[in-house]
């Protein structure tokens, strides 16, 4: 996209970030006139101890609030169903989403069909939301998705086993309350499956072919501070600075992509998540470099300019952009996460993988063209057969 090319940006929620901004959740509730809140979020989070903490500040700040804990991982249709099912019932105005990616696009799903009723499916695709959604605050506990920013849910269509997206900046949250302390206690391979997730988010977002100049700038940020942090986030997860910076990061990564889109690691990632209930951010993390090197053609020039915000001196583009997927390399093998072998995936799958590649919205998205058979070109070399 060229300096004189028309566009839009549009951010429909409000951004708190801060280390203890959670402490204004009461405060954020009122502001959106609400009085009976629905916490939507996982076991995990109510094991790590964050949703007590969270239900606890709701009901000192004079709320009634209902928790909802069965938000799987690759969040499924009958998920969100069951809950918008339960605030209905409960009479709730408002949702507060806590948790990563999962419990937020939950919740995005749960504020449409508490209102207007049907299945999730109904609103699959772009801009299929219309009428009023129920409110909801979204509290990221992972530096990842990027969910609490971004317009897009991703839910499983458990009769298909394939991830449909609703994209409508209806869905996204009203308050986003970025508090980089809910992260502190998030295990070592969480943090750095779901921030390679956040990294793939950056760089598919800037070198999208649908990208504009605010998401290529946030993205390329992101790319800088995730680049910078993930090590020691990873190693040494007690260290604020670093989770500080990943938290900003992965909330600069969800900006960036959600004003482009995703591409064809997600189109992967996303097919392998509703086949497999594989985990998303490994996913991203195992097919990334592939991609990069499938895209190199068409991508030189930014992925140089990726290969600069991840501090790699080489002025010659060409050769900064083959260092920059070597670094990228370098991230997933230093923070330790397994290779496509750890995923189970059976050969006699890839085809209809890659059909459910190709049939994803962002393949449109790629900066290089790709068809269901570059797609399993990718599989194969990816898994080594
Ligand atoms: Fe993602």
């Amino acid at each position: 996209m060229g300096v004189s090319d028309s566009f839009e940006f549009i951010l429909p929620s409000r951004i708190k970030y801060g280390i203890g901004v959670i402490e204004h959740l009461g405060d954020e509730l009122r502001a959106l006139g609400a009085s009976r809140a629905m916490v939507v979020t996982d076991r995990g989070v109510i094991r790590a101890g964050v949703c007590d903490r969270v239900s606890g500040l709701l009901r000192a700040s004079g709320f009634h609030c209902v928790v909802y804990d069965g938000v799987e991982p690759n969040p499924k249709d009958y998920n969100v169903e069951e809950a918008a099912e339960e605030a209905r019932k409960y009479g709730a105005d408002c949702l507060v989403a806590v948790g990563g990616g999962s419990p937020i696009d939950a919740a995005k799903a749960v504020c449409v069909l508490a209102k207007q009723g049907g299945r999730a499916k109904d609103y699959s695709g772009r801009g299929k939301v219309n009428g009023e959604c129920l409110p909801f605050i979204a509290v990221p506990t992972t530096a990842g998705t990027g969910s609490e920013v971004t317009f897009s849910s991703v839910i499983t269509d458990t009769e298909e086993n394939f991830k449909f997206t609703i994209k409508s900046p209806a869905v996204a949250a009203k308050t986003a309350l970025v508090d980089p302390e809910l992260t502190l206690t998030v295990p070592p391979g969480v943090t750095a499956s779901t921030g390679v997730d956040a990294l793939t988010h950056a760089i598919e977002g800037y070198t999208a072919n649908v990208t504009e100049p605010i998401a290529e700038a946030l993205g390329l940020y992101a790319v800088e501070l995730i680049s910078k942090n993930i090590r020691e986030a990873v190693a040494n997860g007690r260290n604020l600075e670093a989770r500080a910076g990943m938290m900003l990061g992965s909330l600069l990564a969800g900006l960036c992509f959600s004003h482009s889109d995703v591409a064809s690691v997600h189109c992967m990632a996303e097919a392998l998540g509703g086949m497999y209930d594989a985990p998303h951010g490994l996913c991203n993390a195992i097919l990334l470099p592939y991609v990069m090197e499938y895209n190199l053609p068409d991508a030189e020039y930014k992925y140089a300019r990726i290969a600069r915000a991840m501090d790699i001196e080489e002025r010659d583009d060409s050769k900064a952009a083959v260092l920059c997927i070597e670094a990228v390399k370098d991230i997933s093998r230093d923070i330790g996460l397994p290779g496509f072998d750890s995923l189970g995936v059976k050969e006699g799958d890839f085809e209809i993988l890659s059909e459910m590649s190709e049939r994803n919205l962002s393949t449109a998205s790629n900066p290089r063209p790709i068809d269901r058979a570059g797609y399993l070109a990718l599989f194969k070399k990816a898994s080594g057969r």
